[in-house]
């Protein structure tokens, strides 16, 4: 066993001061506040200390180090293998396996805090009330990116409602979603119209939803055409002044001579697609976020620093 053992990559996980101070309430009530700065730096410190409290629920008003975040992160990473580091743990690593998607989608920094800040630069429709979808909601952290985008547009009280299809990550987003005041996350299947029945009444002010495939990869390989599909259906004319993320998808054939453009307007169902192409055959290409369009593996390119250079690697792996 000691062989297959692997040492984590060495030194701190992000770079030394990068780190906010604080507990995660403190921090997700600091970026909550209108008009206060939302840098990448501060937003990777959310998605870490989110990590941590997601893993280890009774910590969730501590103050975590710098060096405490390194050590899940270690112990994350070599969650297959093993490491001294999870000796004795056996609980925590069976822990770390089972929520291993979903963390690994949380925990590549540089993609998820760009996610993230596209998030916090929409402009919302003026509405009463702010409901809030986040499908394939994993660890809740676009949750949290809509709670923050809510909180700053000023809707003290957003309801806000995840959809996770596997049970023990449903039930463990939620509650630690719940413990936060954020929302709720439900086990449900999003691709069937079923699971938007018993909704809240009123516009949906925000629907996040990341469940796409990797660049390159054909559209079916991944829920995202049948969530949409199922979503419209359910909900229709309560998404018109919607906003998502990501914004708008760009789909194409394989050598890329035809495109497609999803978007809300077409319930991300592309416009005027051949009978014998359809949609789910599409090779997935480029998002729209923030107003610009990206190839997908290129989400985060520019937040690359947030991560140490020999953690890049293990954690760097959304798409
Ligand atoms: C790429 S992850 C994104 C997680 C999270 N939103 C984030 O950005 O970190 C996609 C998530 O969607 C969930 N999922 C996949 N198919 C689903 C479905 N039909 N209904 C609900 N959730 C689904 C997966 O279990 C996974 O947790």
């Amino acid at each position: 066993m000691q062989l297959l053992e692997r040492k984590p990559p060495p030194g701190l996980v992000v770079p030394a001061g990068m780190v906010v101070p604080g507990s995660l309430p403190l921090l997700i009530e600091t970026l909550a506040c209108p008009g206060s700065p939302v840098a990448p730096e501060a937003l990777a410190s959310l998605c870490l200390k989110y990590f941590y409290a997601y893993v280890h629920s009774e910590q969730l008003d501590a103050d975590v180090s710098l060096e405490g975040l390194t050590e899940l992160a270690g112990q994350f990473v070599r969650r297959r293998g093993g490491c001294a580091q999870l000796a004795g743990k056996s609980e925590l690593r069976r822990f770390l396996l089972h929520h291993g998607f979903a963390l690994q989608m949380l925990v590549d920094l540089p993609k998820t805090v760009h996610l993230l800040a596209a998030l916090l630069e929409r402009k919302l429709p003026v509405a009463e009330a702010f409901l809030g979808l986040d499908i394939g909601a994993g660890t809740g952290i676009l949750l949290v990116g809509q709670y923050l985008l809510a909180r700053r547009a000023g809707y003290d009280s957003p309801i806000l409602i995840g959809f996770e299809c596997q049970p023990h990550v449903a039930r463990r987003a939620d509650s630690l979603a719940s413990a936060l005041g954020i929302g709720r996350v439900r086990q449900a299947d999003a691709t069937r119209k079923e699971a938007y029945v018993d909704l809240p009444d009123g516009p949906v002010a925000c629907v996040t939803n990341e469940t796409l495939p990797s660049a390159g990869r054909r559209l079916y390989k991944e829920p995202f055409p049948v969530i949409c599909e199922a979503l419209f259906a359910a909900l229709g004319p309560r998404l018109a002044n919607a906003v998502f993320l990501p914004e708008a998808v760009w789909a194409s054939d394989r050598p890329g001579r035809s495109w497609l453009h999803l978007t809300p307007h077409n319930a991300f169902a592309g416009d005027g697609q051949r009978p014998d192409k359809p949609l789910r055959l599409a090779f997935m290409r480029d998002v729209e976020l923030a107003g610009e369009r990206i190839p997908v593996d290129r989400v985060g390119e520019g937040l690359a620093e947030l991560v140490a250079p020999p953690w890049r690697e293990s954690l760097c792996r959304r798409w």
